[in-house]
């Protein structure tokens, strides 16, 4: 088994273990307003695969994450989503992707990183409810599944607001990335994140993300 960076050539594969992990409704939850037009990051973007009988590769694992932004000016990575391939959970994959991409996330320089899940699972991990106490999402979620880690001891102190999306100055995919530079996640800088307004009245109730224009994206980052 390894753990590498994405590439274009996963994509299909990764589609189909998110829609088996969390069916075809996921795009409908409150995480996917944050990820809206805007590109995962790139050097955290891994996969676990193996080689079967035949010599191909085969898919076991996804980890993405995004950039967020914490009020108004706190950068932020939001882990998700993971998914393992049922056949393969409870084997200590999904722990491993987690701590090497967050090991990866620390050595790029990355301070926070805020998520929704089961708070059971992630706090080996170091996420804590706490955290993120002062931070509201853009849609509905159970509060009990937000929760926060800081890479940096202190860095969530004091931060307060609605989380936001981001747009990473230079937008990429994850896979076009790390096939154009060939670099490996320890060595590239940290990308610049801008934030992006969020719709004005981002609540709805059926958690449906609401649309935002190419061009209003353009007038918002600059
Ligand atoms: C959640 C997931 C990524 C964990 O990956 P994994 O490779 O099975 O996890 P690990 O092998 O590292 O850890 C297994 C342990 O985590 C526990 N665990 C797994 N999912 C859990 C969950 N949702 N809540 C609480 N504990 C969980 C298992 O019971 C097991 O416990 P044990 O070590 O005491 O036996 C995987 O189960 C998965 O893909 N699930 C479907 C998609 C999903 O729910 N993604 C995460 C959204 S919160």
């Amino acid at each position: 088994m390894n753990i590498t960076l994405e590439q274009p050539v996963h994509a299909a594969a990764i589609e189909k273990l998110l829609d088996s992990s969390f069916g075809p409704k996921r795009h409908t939850k409150t995480v996917y307003r944050l990820r809206k037009n805007v590109a995962p990051v790139a050097d955290l973007c891994f996969v676990a695969t193996d080689t079967d009988e035949t010599g191909n590769e085969v898919l076991l694992g996804t980890i993405r994450y995004w950039p967020v932004m914490l009020g108004n000016n706190v950068q932020a990575l939001m882990l998700g989503p993971i998914a393992i391939d049922a056949a393969h959970r409870s084997e200590g994959l999904g722990g491993k992707m987690i701590r090497h991409s967050l090991e990866a996330a620390k050595a790029l320089g990355h301070r926070i990183v805020i998520l929704v899940g089961d708070a059971p699972y992630y706090v080996r991990f170091g996420f804590q409810r706490d955290l993120v106490a002062g931070l509201s999402l853009p849609g509905p979620v159970d509060p009990t599944r937000f929760q926060g880690l800081e890479l940096v001891e202190g860095a969530l102190t004091g931060v307060t607001g609605m989380v936001g999306r981001a747009k990473p100055a230079k937008l990429r995919t994850a896979a076009a990335s790390s096939v154009a530079t060939g670099t490996s996640a320890a060595v590239r800088p940290v990308a610049k994140i801008t934030a992006l307004p969020l719709p004005a009245s981002p609540v709805q109730g059926n958690g449906l993300e609401t649309p935002v224009s190419r061009r209003r994206l353009r007038r918002a980052a600059r």
